[in-house]
């Protein structure tokens, strides 16, 4: 799961893809783009927003994505665009490029980024919350038939 900052969108968008999934046989992980807040928890409003649904995020560390995350994971989910072409900037091939995929994609929503919420309110957050997970929800479905 990769956003920019690594402390708003992608820390909820694993921690609520690991909420869903058998750890045992999917590991999940996020990073951002930039590397702005390096070693820091989520922020706060995203720790909070979590936990109002349901979801523990205090454990998670932000680190900025590595080349290596493309060897190291069948699929990178980024929550919006300028994620993905930051991305496949830092790409070398097209079977990298051809991981990367929008997170929104995966379910049927009128929607296909998910907003920074960074200077947003609660109520940005619980939008962007719902929105992620309405798409674990259907990456969960998947890999129930894959695995
Ligand atoms: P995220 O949000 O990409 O969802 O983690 C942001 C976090 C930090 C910043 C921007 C977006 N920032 O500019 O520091």
């Amino acid at each position: 799961m990769v956003c920019l900052g690594n402390i708003c969108r992608s820390p909820l968008a694993e921690g609520i893809l690991k909420n869903k999934v058998n750890p045992d046989r999917v590991f999940v992980d996020s990073a951002g783009t930039a590397g702005y807040h390096i070693g820091n928890r989520p922020d706060p409003r995203s720790i909070l927003i979590a936990k109002k649904n349901g979801v523990d995020i205090t454990g998670q560390r932000c680190r900025r994505f590595v080349e290596q995350d493309f060897l190291d994971f069948d699929v990178i989910y980024v929550m919006d665009m300028n994620n993905y072409n930051d991305l496949v900037a830092l790409s070398t091939s097209p079977d990298q490029i051809s991981k990367i995929k929008l997170l929104l994609n995966a379910a049927n929503l009128n929607i296909r980024e998910v907003p920074d919420p960074y200077y947003g309110d609660e109520a940005t957050f619980q939008q962007v919350f719902g929105l992620i997970d309405a798409a674990c929800d259907a990456i969960a479905d998947q890999l129930k038939q894959q695995i």
